[in-house]
């Protein structure tokens, strides 16, 4: 029987990166993945540009049902250290928004990147290779049945990610195993995902597809509960989309209601006072605020009179105009689920695995890292650093 001091199951972002590590530190490693690709999300992810970090990380921009867990590896490796390897292998990189950090050619080099650090450390991987069972043996160790034979482990790391995506491999694999060796799961569901709206209900914004703003959007009740983001918005045939609509959807709980703030409330005063400065028709003069098209379709939605001249516009409809525009609360259907999802919330429960390590609590010489795991971060660099800083607590641990 082939036998390893670690098998890695789930050659993405977390695995290979682990796998690298623990080879580099002198363990006999084998990765294994079922896919025929490897690493498909970091291929498609930031538009094939992988936003691979930011420069800004902390506890505060992830979900979890314990926000502390996260803290100890993103403190032990930051995003500095992953900047460092990134120029070691003289890979390019920009700065696009906020701190993320950008690829210039080509998520391919991030892939290439963490296979030669699984080469340097002698790693072993099989692609495509599914995984039957794993088993405890009784004198330590694990026992894998894979499809190239039954492999002997002292340590197994579970790296298989979370759900979203399934065409390029997503499986709940990893949560079984978990339920199969004790551990709780935090229910999975889609995060940083478009979200959709009753057919009827959306018809009059469905003419506004494709337009995107800067919106201030909320969700949640209270000031303690309540999450904000100033981030844009893009309006769908089916509903919403953009970084500021996937932001808030990761907070969102169904049936409950979205804030969003399209303009500002000093746009009340802005109008009242064109109404002495122009004959600029209601439409058009609303049109010197805000996109054309938002300008028009809103004004109809709202049955104003788009065409009246502005002299001629009544202040409470001005009023009216812009309560609607900076307090506009929608309630959105559903999410656009795992097919348009980035990552999965929920996971593996964190109160079932050492923050140190990621091992389990339950089982010993068994390890969860990356989105498996009950953490997830915002949009914008976050979940892979993530990735990165819980294999690499994990493979320091092994
Ligand atoms: P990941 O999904 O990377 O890897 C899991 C691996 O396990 C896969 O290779 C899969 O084939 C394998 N696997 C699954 N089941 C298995 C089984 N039963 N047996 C064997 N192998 C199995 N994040 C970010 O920070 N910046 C970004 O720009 C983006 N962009 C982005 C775009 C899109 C479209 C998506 C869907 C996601 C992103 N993300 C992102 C999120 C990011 O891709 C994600 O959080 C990380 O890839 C998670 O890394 P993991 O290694 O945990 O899972």
């Amino acid at each position: 029987m082939h036998s390893y001091d670690v098998v890695v199951v789930g050659a993405g972002a977390a695995g290979l990166f682990c796998a690298g590590i623990a080879g580099q530190r002198g363990l006999k490693v084998l990765l294994i993945d079922h896919a025929d690709k490897v690493a498909e999300k970091i291929r498609i992810s930031g538009g094939g540009r992988c936003n691979f970090t930011n420069r800004d990380v902390g506890p505060a921009n992830f979900l979890s049902g314990n926000p502390h867990y996260c803290r100890s590896a993103l403190a032990r490796y930051t995003p500095a250290h992953f900047i460092e390897l990134v120029q070691r292998h003289g890979i390019a990189f920009h700065e696009k928004h906020r701190g993320q950090l950008f690829c210039d050619d080509s998520a391919e080099q991030i892939i290439r990147m963490l296979l030669a650090e699984c080469g340097a450390g002698g790693v072993e991987r099989w692609q495509p290779c599914s995984v039957a069972a794993v088993r405890q043996r009784g004198e330590g160790g694990f026992e894998l049945d894979t499809q190239r034979g039954t492999v002997h482990a002292a340590k197994v790391v579970v790296a298989t990610g979370g759900l979203p995506v399934p065409k390029i491999g997503a499986t709940d694999w990893g949560l079984r195993l978990a339920k199969q060796f004790g551990h709780r799961i935090a229910e999975p569901r889609p995060a940083l995902v478009p979200l959709t709206f009753d057919p009827n209900a959306w018809a009059p914004f469905a003419a506004l597809a494709g337009l995107s703003l800067e919106v201030n959007i909320e969700t949640g009740e209270g000031k303690k509960n309540t999450t904000r983001f100033l981030e844009d918005l893009l309006f769908t045939h089916r509903g919403l989309s953009g970084p500021g609509v996937l932001q808030i959807s990761s907070f969102w709980q169904p049936g409950t209601p979205i804030r969003i703030a399209l303009a500002a409330p000093a746009l009340a005063d802005t109008l009242r006072q064109a109404k002495g400065r122009t004959q600029r028709k209601f439409g058009n003069e609303l049109a010197q605020h805000l996109p054309e098209r938002l300008a028009q379709t809103w004004l109809a939605v709202h049955d104003l009179p788009a065409d009246k001249p502005m002299p001629d516009v009544r202040d409470k409809d001005i009023a009216r105009l812009v309560e609607s525009l900076t307090r506009w609360t929608v309630q959105p259907m559903g999410t656009e689920g795992w097919r348009k999802a980035e990552v999965m919330a929920g996971g593996v429960d964190t109160r079932d695995l050492d923050s140190q390590t990621m091992a389990s609590r339950l089982t010993p010489g068994l390890h969860f890292i990356g989105e498996v795991v009950d953490v997830t971060g915002w949009l914008g660099g976050y979940n892979f650093q993530w990735a990165w800083a819980s294999a690499a607590a994990c493979a320091q641990g092994l």
